[in-house]
């Protein structure tokens, strides 16, 4: 198995956005409480956020924040997280059969934001603070406290809301650009899911009202739930046709596994992603040609990545007289091939990034997360976390180069026969050359070379590979699985051009850096 990848700076795709690298903070199970905040535990500061959380979150890279769902935004309400904790309600959360406590809202969110961007003494960290990206809950509310909400966190004083922010402590506005219009709202699941036409007409009023108190707020509509959903595609055209000039973005969700244990087609999910990307990209084409607008509107690929959708840890409580707060749910142990299924739809991503401005990877902690906390002891990486922290690290300010690629391929019952090596380039910030492969081969080693142009300096090779690839970090054993220096890279530099080799195991995940 062999593959051949041509740089060539001269053809580009687009420079990487940072919002790429977002996350999704949900309400859910212990993502918010005993996750990133837990007055209780040892590791706890003096607003009671985790600090062994923190400083993994710095690690990792993310920069924007999805807040505070997810499912759970549909029944909402923000002003139950405001104001002094003593008075704030317990509430149902209904999207996941929970109680909710309140004890943290838009201000605690906001302070732990400005923490998780402040750099550690290792000199991880972006730097300034993560940005939030608000959702309004377009299930069982809609145009009036969307524009509430836009009032309290945006116009700086005088004003009812505005004014009730300052009381509550913050006296500059918030200044929140990234909002979502809802939540999947297409789905059967979602709290009062609608059919295309009335949530088009919701968010022509809604994306209008709250440009008119916010004109430089940036607007995603909810796309289609999945690629595979029935209204896929008509949903799309239909909010697009309605509201195309006031919208920014769409929104893609999309989550993997594997299923009867088909490693090679799982091993292939960066395929469907791909399509996804493409066949949305077409809707936001169509819609823009209509519309004979000169605007564009992106894609925000704003929850993504391996989720065992049926897998124990996934079921929600049920009974009426049963409804914990932060229960385990969605704690889904990350193997090291869903690591490296992580890495891939990585790759996908950034292949795309002339269209996918913005994404989150769904979650951050605890729930479907690359950050564990475990019952005793510090918070630790999944496996997905490598992938995640070296990609957001190389991409940085990084320019996405055209792929020229020759691969072997491999056949998968689920797409047929797709490329053995998915692979993207990136020119860094500091001019060095950032390739990432994923090998596809679920038994065979995989060749790979890079022509470079000019002459190479120096190559190393990072690689996630396990013999066996079900090993995953657990509580018991939380660096089990982590990355290895690639011994196998090697270089013929030559003065116009030079060639990089490096062997790729298996299902494996690599960052090769040249310079
Ligand atoms: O990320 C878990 C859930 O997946 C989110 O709450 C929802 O938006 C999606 O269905």
């Amino acid at each position: 198995q062999k593959a051949h990848l041509i740089v060539d700076d001269d053809f580009t795709v687009a420079d990487v956005d940072p919002r790429v690298f977002g996350t999704l903070v949900e309400h859910l199970g212990r993502c918010v409480y005993g996750g990133i905040y837990d007055p209780e535990s040892e590791y706890a500061d003096e607003d009671g956020f985790r600090t062994d959380v923190l400083d993994l979150v710095r690690e990792l890279g993310v920069t924007t924040v999805r807040y505070p769902g997810g499912n759970f935004v549909s029944g909402y309400r923000w002003e139950d997280g405001v104001g002094p904790r003593d008075q704030r309600p317990l509430r149902l959360d209904l999207a996941w059969h929970s109680t909710e406590t309140n004890a943290v809202g838009l201000h605690e969110m906001e302070n732990w934001l400005h923490k998780a961007g402040e750099k550690n003494v290792e000199g991880q960290g972006i730097g300034r603070p993560l940005e939030m990206m608000e959702a309004v809950n377009l299930g069982t509310r809609g145009l009036e406290d969307a524009l509430n909400l836009v009032e309290y966190a945006n116009i700086p004083g005088g004003t009812e809301r505005s004014e009730q922010r300052r009381a509550n402590g913050a006296d500059e506005p918030f200044g929140i650009k990234l909002w979502c219009l809802g939540n999947e709202m297409d789905g059967p699941w979602q709290l009062g899911h609608s059919s295309a036409e009335e949530y088009a007409s919701k968010v022509q009023q809604v994306a209008a009202g709250m440009r008119q108190i916010d004109p430089s707020v940036e607007l995603v509509v909810c796309g289609s739930s999945g690629h595979g959903m029935p209204e896929f595609s008509r949903w799309e055209g239909t909010v697009l046709d309605r509201a195309y000039n006031n919208v920014d973005f769409v929104s893609c969700h999309a989550y993997y596994h594997m299923v009867n244990d088909d490693l090679a087609s799982f091993l292939a999910s960066g395929v469907d992603m791909d399509g996804f990307i493409a066949d949305v990209s077409a809707s936001i084409d169509a819609a823009k040609a209509r519309a004979k607008s000169s605007h564009q509107v992106n894609i925000s690929f704003d929850e993504w990545n391996v989720w065992y959708l049926d897998s124990e840890p996934s079921k929600v409580p049920s009974g009426i007289d049963n409804w914990p707060v932060a229960p385990h749910l969605l704690e889904d142990v990350y193997s090291t091939a869903d690591a490296v299924v992580v890495g891939d739809l990585l790759i996908t991503l950034l292949k795309h990034a002339d269209r996918v401005r913005a994404a989150s990877i769904a979650q951050l902690v605890n729930v479907i997360a690359p950050i564990m906390v475990p019952a005793q002891g510090k918070a630790y990486r999944q496996t997905s976390f490598f992938p995640f922290a070296q990609t957001a690290q190389a991409a940085q300010g990084a320019t996405v180069l055209r792929p020229r690629l020759n691969t072997s391929h491999v056949s998968t019952d689920k797409y047929g026969e797709v490329d053995a090596l998915d692979t993207v380039a990136l020119r860094c910030a500091d001019g060095s050359l950032a390739v990432l492969a994923v090998n596809r081969n679920t038994e065979k080693p995989l060749d790979f070379t890079v022509s470079v142009p000019g002459a190479v300096q120096s190559a190393s090779a990072l690689t996630l590979h396990e013999d066996d690839w079900s090993l995953a970090n657990t509580d018991e054993q939380p660096e089990r699985v982590g990355l290895k220096e690639n011994s196998s890279v090697s270089v013929e530099a030559g003065e116009k051009s030079s060639e990089v080799s490096v062997s790729l195991p298996a299902v494996s995940w690599t960052i090769l850096r040249v310079r």
